[in-house]
């Protein structure tokens, strides 16, 4: 962990899940559109923080376990009374196989992570930013929540939680002068599946979109006041559909795409 740094005439923003993935080109975009970083996530951060700063940032960098209250109230702790400018809650992270054969304390992090720590810390920062009158707040979504996600129940769940939660704290914040933007992203080459245990499955093995291009999506909808990005025209189709097909249906295909086995490396 950094220390905080002195406050500089640039706005500030914090990026979660910032080590790798999307997140990581979201810091990355940030920094290089104006922004100074309070970057967070589980493990080191000096690699890509250095990254960041390269880019004209100045950055600064904690290590906490999201999943956490203590974790969350670390990184406010870290921050400090500074005004935050955008919020990207974006740390977050998968479980495949069947439900009952998940242990349960992985279950919980899941949703500890995707769910509670991601509201905890929305919670926290979006008081301060409707004091303010300002502020945006982006939050890493995905097409899995439209979709019943057999073999990766929970964590599809907590990201239905999520779309929905997205739409209705924008509908509250609507003449505050805070905004919200849910990022839904399709699958996307990162190290999610590697994490997820997903790499032999269908899903995990076919071609994904690349984070850069699903950041920059996500990035140019956050500063455009956007209520919410699909990243690729496949996932808006796939989304779409997905909003007239039964949900029975829909938990069938995901079966398909992410049984264990159902790719063709066993
Ligand atoms: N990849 C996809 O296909 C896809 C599709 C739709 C949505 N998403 C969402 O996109 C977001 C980013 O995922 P990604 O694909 O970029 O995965 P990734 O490459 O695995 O990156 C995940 C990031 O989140 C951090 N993180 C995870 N759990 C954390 C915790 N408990 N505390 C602190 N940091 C934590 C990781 O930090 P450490 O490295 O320190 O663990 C890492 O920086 C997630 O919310 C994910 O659900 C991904």
């Amino acid at each position: 962990m950094t220390q905080p740094s002195q406050s500089t005439s640039r706005p500030l923003a914090i990026v979660t899940g910032a080590s790798a993935g999307i997140g990581y080109e979201l810091a990355r975009l940030c920094a290089s559109n104006g922004f100074d970083l309070i970057v967070a996530a589980d493990e080191s951060l000096t690699e890509a923080a250095a990254i960041f700063g390269a880019l004209g940032a100045a950055v600064e960098t904690v290590e906490a376990d999201l999943a956490t209250i203590e974790g969350v109230d670390t990184l406010v702790a870290h921050l400090g009374g500074r005004p935050v400018d955008a919020l990207l809650a974006n740390a977050g992270h998968g479980l495949g196989h069947a439900f009952l054969d998940q242990e349960f304390r992985e279950i919980q992090h899941v949703v500890d992570t995707n769910i509670t720590g991601t509201i905890y810390l929305i919670h926290a920062i979006g008081r301060r930013m409707r004091a303010r009158g300002a502020g945006r707040i982006l939050i890493t979504g995905s097409i899995a929540g439209f979709m019943p996600g057999t073999f990766q129940a929970v964590y599809n769940g907590t990201k239905a939680f999520i779309n929905s939660f997205s739409f209705a704290l924008r509908n509250e914040l609507k003449d505050s002068g805070v905004t919200v933007t849910c990022l839904m992203p399709g699958p996307t080459e990162t190290e999610f599946f590697q994490r997820a245990d997903l790499m032999d499955t269908k899903v995990g093995q076919q071609d994904k979109d690349d984070p850069a291009d699903v950041a920059r999506d996500g990035f140019d909808a956050m500063m455009n006041g956007s209520g919410d990005v699909v990243s690729g025209w496949k996932n808006k189709l796939q989304s779409a559909v997905a909003n007239v097909t039964p949900a029975g249906v829909l938990a069938a295909q995901h079966r398909k795409m992410a049984e264990p086995g159902s790719g063709d490396e066993k």
